[in-house]
């Protein structure tokens, strides 16, 4: 914890009482007021529905200002390791808060490699799934099946068995994502072929079929890895703060990790990446003038949103999706895509310059976020929808047992436990059922 510097004082007008709490300064980002004692000195809790302005623990991973649209894994900025780095470094830098020397490099992604097989008995799981269940359920199945499996290493305070799991999950989770594809499908498991670099595996056991020869496109390999480089953390999100708060009770990994896939599922999180490929192509078949969406998005009385816009942190471009745009026009163009997927993009694009111009947004600082443009790029690179929230918690994996093992070093770390402004009914008479 940054070291005690300043204190603020809380009077309650009512009794006249005050508390004095400490503030912490952070490395960077705004100060934080320790208000852990403030129910024992004054009686009251705090209320902050959403965590609007709550920090619910320090950490060293992942640095956001959302006024400049900065991020940040350890310190480098995103735009550096999007253009140098690759996921599975990104992935060391995330685990152990530096860079690898390329011995290290190595030996991390040969031990990853020799992961990426699933326990056979797992592979069963998935035909007890109806054929047309959604990847993501699928996904959180099997991942907090895992804890079935791997027994050996699961003592959470020991860091060596931190460790492993680290590199189970990172490795498994392409191997559990390809195999809910083929399923769905119909189509059979393709194993893991080592000899392939990480995404290129993916891509493999993704769309190579037994009857041909198949090589993944470098192309999209490179596109891929990227793109997970941009979503392998975030701070504090609600899919992260899940798994947090599930680890507090010293869950495993793999169950923590469960918690926060299914988190993460939702629209107004990552499942967004999705939504916003269903509304574009809602919008190109309705044949309606943009403007008719962008102003349902401002009207209270609709429910409809701008799937890919507005951010709790960001309040300027998401650097992220500034990158994964440049990604997308790149891999369009070299690819040739479809008159469709031009389509969506023209139509993604067109959208971002009129509600960008609309002083709706522009007085809430409603900008484009990571989800906007990255389905654009999954579908030219053939994958379905369903899947994409799928490749979110891949990439996003490595944030959450990151952030999940700093928590289970953090001496001052105790189970989360937050308190409630209660509004409901009090101290009443049970009746019987005759007399109701
Ligand atoms: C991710 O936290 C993270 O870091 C998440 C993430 C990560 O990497 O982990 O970055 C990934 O989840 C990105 C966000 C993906 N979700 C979407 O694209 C769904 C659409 N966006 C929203 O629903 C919304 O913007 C949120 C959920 C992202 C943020 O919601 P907030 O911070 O709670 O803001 P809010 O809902 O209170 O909105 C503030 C105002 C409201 O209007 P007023 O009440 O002030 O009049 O902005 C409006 C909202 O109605 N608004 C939108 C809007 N988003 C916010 N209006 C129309 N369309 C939108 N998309």
């Amino acid at each position: 914890m940054s070291s005690e510097t300043e204190t603020v004082t809380i009077t309650d007008n009512t009794t006249g009482k005050q508390v004095t709490l400490p503030m912490y300064t952070p490395t960077a980002g705004p100060k934080v007021i320790d208000i852990g004692k403030l129910y024992k000195e004054l009686g009251y809790f705090t209320y902050d529905p959403g965590f609007m302005s709550t920090a619910s623990c320090s950490s060293a991973i992942t640095f956001l200002d959302g006024g400049r649209g900065v991020l940040q894994y350890r310190g480098y900025p995103i735009e550096q390791l999007a253009e140098q780095s690759s996921y599975l470094e990104v992935c060391f830098l995330l685990l152990n808060n530096r860079l690898p020397k390329k011995e290290e490099l190595d030996y991390f992604i040969n031990t990853v490699t020799q992961h990426t097989m699933l326990h056979e008995a797992m592979i069963r799981f998935f035909s007890g799934f109806r054929r047309d269940a959604h990847p993501m359920a699928i996904m959180v199945g099997c991942v907090g099946a895992l804890a079935a499996f791997y027994h050996d290493h699961m003592d959470i305070h020991n860091e060596e068995h931190r460790m492993i799991t680290a590199y189970r999950l990172i490795a498994k989770m392409p191997t559990i994502a390809a195999m809910s594809y083929r399923y769905a499908n119909g189509k059979p498991f393709v194993y893991p072929r080592n000899s392939l670099s990480y995404t290129e595996n993916f891509l493999y056991m993704m769309f190579s079929m037994p009857s041909e020869e198949y090589t993944p496109d470098p192309l999209l390999a490179k596109a891929l890895d990227l793109i997970m480089i941009l979503h392998a953390d975030h701070e504090q999100n609600a899919s992260t703060s899940t798994v947090r708060l599930a680890g507090s009770s010293d869950a495993n990994p793999f169950a923590a990790v469960a918690s926060g896939i299914a988190a993460l599922w939702g629209p107004a999180h990552g499942g967004a990446n999705e939504a916003v490929v269903r509304m574009l192509i809602d919008i190109n078949e309705s044949g309606k003038p943009l403007q008719t969406f962008v102003d349902r998005a401002k009207d209270k009385n609709d429910s409809f949103r701008l799937m890919g816009f507005g951010h709790r942190v960001y309040k300027n471009y998401d650097p992220r999706a500034r990158l994964i745009r440049e990604i997308c026009h790149k891999l369009l163009n070299d690819m040739e895509a479809s008159s469709e997927q031009q389509k969506l993009l023209d139509t993604a694009m067109a959208l971002e310059q009129v509600a960008l111009h609309d002083d709706y947004f522009v007085e809430r600082n409603l900008y484009p976020n990571v989800d906007f443009y990255s389905g654009i790029i999954f579908l030219a690179m053939g994958i379905p929808m369903n899947m994409f929230t799928v490749i979110f918690a891949m990439a996003r994996t490595i944030g959450w047992i990151s952030q999940w093992s700093e928590m289970m070093s953090d001496h001052e770390a105790k189970i989360g436990r937050p308190r409630q402004l209660y509004t409901g009914a009090i101290d009443l008479d049970y009746l019987p059922i005759e007399k109701r």
